[in-house]
């Protein structure tokens, strides 16, 4: 059967003073809305005697401009189903005039902005964030997903809508969940915490937005991971922090160079469990020296924590927060890399004197977070579905991420240097000497090929090129094919680089 369009009832005002009648006033409103594409080809327009009622007419005048519309082809009536705008419109031309002159006119005169945006670089969607597939880092495994499960949750919330899930909600997210993951992070990060230092969040990226407007002014100095992850960079350039940025080795945050560049920051940005993008665990050591720098420069460390529920070698590395005595530490923590990033949950542990702060900017932001997925979250972790589907996911990535690492090796031999690969859901590659990872990026994406290059995870000029490469979301049988076509794009700019050199 045709699906009938459902009426969607225009803005029409009429003035039964003026001098223009009112079947021609409901004409102008009609042309003029089809000629600006306000309604489309094919929408249904209300009936003459609903209209008429809702315009506490008479339905003559509406019936005499509905008989013009018809006459001229805006209109059409279908026998038995009602009126239509027309799916062919007499108006195509002059619809793009005028459309036009809104356009110019839009733009006219001084459009000034908030300096706030004026320090944010405009965000370009460079090449190779268009598409997902074989490398993608944000893709964790859909298809291992345990879609039954999530759905009858759904379902079931879907069935039972509580009116208590109607109202605005508590603005730190629903009790039960928080309580649920209070206890999921004291047993699997060693998180201190009670429930009522959970906040749930739309993702980490709001827990970031909410600390940086909780801890930091304009002109805060903070110290960034140099590379590190470009949300956070964004955040802070945003709200007109000044970025230090800290390098990084294979024990993490170089803490020492830290001090010495800048003592007095105002706050660490770091991922202590896996650094992004390459990979490090940050040592015991320096997690002490960390807290040690934090509690006498007065400084916060807000702990990034997205994915190191899976570790390969060995068991999940402890929270760095789990050794803080000093409450210094703002815990954060993501539902995207274990379950999936559209559900836009994540969770900041806040120490315990600022919790009403968090709160009070939260509500300022949001209110509270959509209660609907909370709830389905709530039972999917009462019922053990996370613990198990963590368990599952950790096996997985574990064949995932060594048929991506053969496969490497396989094809490149020692030419790409791995590092990073013993937890997470990526990889990063270091490409020989002369490569220009963004140029092949942007290559590859010609040939659908999505690489996330690493320089511009830098903030500095000195930067390592290479490819940030994710596994979650790509098969181990599947892996060797993607590598060959990661070769295929490399070798082809190495003799480009070679022949530039021979032709010069
Ligand atoms: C370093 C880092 N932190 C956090 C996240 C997750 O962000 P969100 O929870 O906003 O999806 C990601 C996602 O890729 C990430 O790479």
């Amino acid at each position: 059967m045709k699906k009938t369009p459902s009426t969607i009832w225009p803005v029409i005002a009429v003035d039964r003073k003026a001098t223009k009648p009112l079947h021609k006033q409901i004409y102008d409103a009609y042309r003029a809305m089809v000629v600006d594409g306000n309604v489309s080809p094919g929408q249904r327009v209300p009936s003459t005697r609903a209209l008429a009622v809702e315009l506490k007419i008479s339905r003559i005048p509406v019936l005499t401009a509905y008989s013009q519309l018809l006459a001229e082809g805006y209109f059409e009536s279908r026998t038995g189903a009602g009126t239509f705008v027309c799916d062919s419109l007499p108006g195509q031309l002059s619809r793009r005039d005028h459309g036009d002159q809104r356009m110019n006119g839009s733009r006219s005169g001084s459009r000034s902005l908030s300096h706030r945006v004026s320090l944010l670089p405009r965000l370009e969607r460079r090449p190779w964030l268009g598409g997902f597939g074989a490398f993608s880092i944000s893709e964790p495994a859909f298809d291992e997903f345990p879609f039954q499960v999530w759905s009858r949750l759904v379902m079931k919330h879907c069935r039972g809508l509580s009116l208590a899930g109607l109202h605005y909600g508590n603005p730190l997210g629903f009790g039960p969940l928080r309580e649920a993951i209070c206890a999921y992070l004291r047993t699997a990060r060693a998180v201190r915490c009670d429930p009522h230092q959970v906040m749930i969040v739309n993702g980490s990226q709001q827990a970031l937005e909410i600390t940086a407007r909780v801890l930091l002014d304009e002109g805060s100095p903070v110290w960034l991971e140099e590379p590190g992850y470009w949300l956070t960079q964004h955040i802070l350039t945003g709200a007109g922090c000044r970025l230090v940025p800290v390098p990084v080795d294979e024990e993490g945050l170089q803490v020492e160079v830290g001090i010495k560049s800048f003592r007095r920051a105002k706050a660490a940005f770091v991922a202590p469990s896996h650094q992004y993008p390459l990979g490090a665990t940050m040592s015991a050591s320096r997690r002490l020296q960390l807290l040690d720098w934090a509690q006498s420069a007065r400084a916060w460390i807000i702990e990034d924590d997205y994915d190191s529920e899976y570790r390969y070698g060995s068991m999940p590395v402890a929270s760095l927060q789990g050794l803080d005595r000093n409450s210094r530490v703002i815990y954060i923590g993501t539902f995207s890399k274990t379950l999936f990033p559209s559900l836009r949950l994540g969770y900041v542990v806040i120490p315990e004197d600022l919790v009403e702060r968090f709160a009070a900017v939260r509500y300022g932001m949001d209110i509270s977070p959509p209660h609907f997925f909370q709830a389905v979250l709530t039972d999917f972790m009462r019922e053990g579905h996370f613990a198990r589907h963590i368990r599952r996911m950790r096996q997985l990535y574990a064949e995932r991420r060594r048929a991506l690492v053969d496969a490497i090796k396989e094809e490149f031999s020692s030419a790409l240097r791995i590092t990073g690969d013993d937890a997470g859901l990526y990889l990063a590659v270091i490409l020989p000497k002369g490569l220009c990872d963004q140029e092949l990026a942007a290559r590859a994406a010609r040939q659908r090929l999505w690489l996330q290059p690493l320089s511009p995870a830098y903030l500095g000029a000195d930067r390592r090129q290479g490819f940030i490469l994710g596994f979650g979301g790509t098969p181990a049988q599947d892996m060797p094919k993607a590598v060959r076509r990661l070769r295929s794009v490399l070798d082809a700019e190495s003799l480009a680089a070679a022949g530039s050199v021979k032709s010069g």
